[in-house]
């Protein structure tokens, strides 16, 4: 059988990669289209080891209509997956029209190729900042846009944009994933996040500590109205995500309209929770300094998970042990990231009911 092609923006980064493995042993064929700004084309070789299917790299900016014009000529794409963006909240306050043109203008420009080359089942990554400081957990899709930054609110414009779509034209089918905190790595330890320069998140923080590179964590704040006064948060496997991408595919492309879901748990865990789960799944100590809130940080928030239990048919099924242990498992074999050389191949991860091939790929100079 001929797998459907589908393209995917972003696609070289964490979530992306990750997603193209999930569309890979559900039997579609990802295509990739990423400007490698921020993320690394070699992932996509790491997600060929894994599955034996190298994704075709298509180095395009969103943004540009011609491109993708050229891109729905050339290859018979069947939906989108939009990944595409710029996703770092500090950043976005001080360069909020960066985030304006790459998040909104970006995903106008997508969608208007699309419909003129007559795709129109859409799946995008949005985000739980668009719901800002929720004041309270478990927090529902029903809960208003708060947004407290620009990045929050361009996820929430973008959202916005697509429900209008929807409305207007019923051939849309349309599904807007608010992910919540993703984190972890591939279980083979072939892929996973490699933050450019000190991690700000949480998760590859930690394992940078563990694995010496970084002398302790200093935690955001340790006088929250939380468990052990710690920031609290919804940590949701990698992996469990990009499965939510393909259930949100399948749902998309049968049900016309447009459907927001949040990607959670359902359950937080505080700062300490992590870090004991992670010394657990390591073996190593990892060392600690308190430190004040971080301006922006909310106290605690957590997902209301039951909408995408009954609408997509999916759940997060890996718990913040097996997150940690992914997370040690990548950063030990690679604590350079992709400039390690790929361990030696465990053929348990060569399916063996795939096909062994590899998509002709620019890969090769896409480095340069
Ligand atoms: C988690 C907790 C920190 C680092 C961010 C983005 C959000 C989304 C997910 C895209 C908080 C504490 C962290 C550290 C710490 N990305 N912390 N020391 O802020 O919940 O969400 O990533 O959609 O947009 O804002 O994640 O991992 O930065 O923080 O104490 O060195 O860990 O205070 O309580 P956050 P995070």
């Amino acid at each position: 059988m001929p797998r459907a092609k589908i393209l995917v923006t972003g696609g070289a980064g964490f979530i992306g990669s990750h997603t193209c493995v999930a569309l890979i042993e559900a039997g579609y064929q990802p295509l990739v289209l990423d400007t490698l700004v921020n993320s690394d084309a070699r992932s996509l070789q790491r997600v060929g080891c894994i599955t034996g299917l190298q994704p075709l790299l298509l180095r395009c900016d969103v943004r540009d209509g011609a491109a993708l014009d050229r891109v729905f000529a050339e290859h018979a794409i069947e939906a989108v997956v939009h990944l595409a963006g710029l996703k770092a909240v500090g950043e976005s306050v001080a360069d909020p029209l960066a985030y304006y043109d790459v998040n909104l203008a970006g995903t106008l420009a997508l969608v208007q190729a699309m419909g003129r080359a007559g795709v129109r089942t859409l799946v995008f990554s949005s985000s739980a900042t668009v719901y800002g400081d929720a004041r309270h957990s478990p927090i529902p899709e029903s809960a208003p846009y708060a947004a407290v930054n620009p990045y929050g609110r361009s996820k929430a414009m973008v959202e916005n944009l697509l429900a209008d779509l929807a409305h207007a034209d019923p051939r849309w089918g349309i599904a807007c994933l608010r992910y919540f905190n993703p984190v972890g790595a591939h279980e083979s330890g072939l892929l996973g996040e490699r933050p450019h320069g000190p991690p700000a998140n949480l998760m590859p923080y930690i394992s940078q500590v563990a694995a010496g590179e970084r002398e302790y964590l200093l935690v955001h704040g340790a006088d929250y109205e939380t468990i052990d006064g710690t920031g609290v948060r919804d940590y949701v496997h990698v992996m469990d995500v990009a499965e939510g991408h393909v259930a949100a595919l399948r749902h998309a492309a049968r049900e016309p309209g447009i459907l927001m879901t949040n990607l959670g748990t359902g359950r937080g865990a505080s700062v300490l929770e992590v870090v004991c789960a992670f010394e657990r799944a390591s073996g190593r100590r990892i060392a600690l300094r308190i430190g004040p809130r971080r301006p922006g940080d909310a106290p605690a928030y957590w997902a209301d998970a039951r909408n995408a239990q009954a609408r997509l048919g999916w759940r997060a099924r890996r718990d913040l042990d097996q997150m940690c242990a992914d997370s040690w498992r990548w950063q030990a074999a690679n604590p350079h990231g992709f400039d390690d050389p790929v361990p030696p191949m465990q053929p348990p991860w060569l399916g063996a009911d795939l096909q062994i091939f590899h998509a002709t790929s620019n890969l090769g100079h896409s480095n340069a």
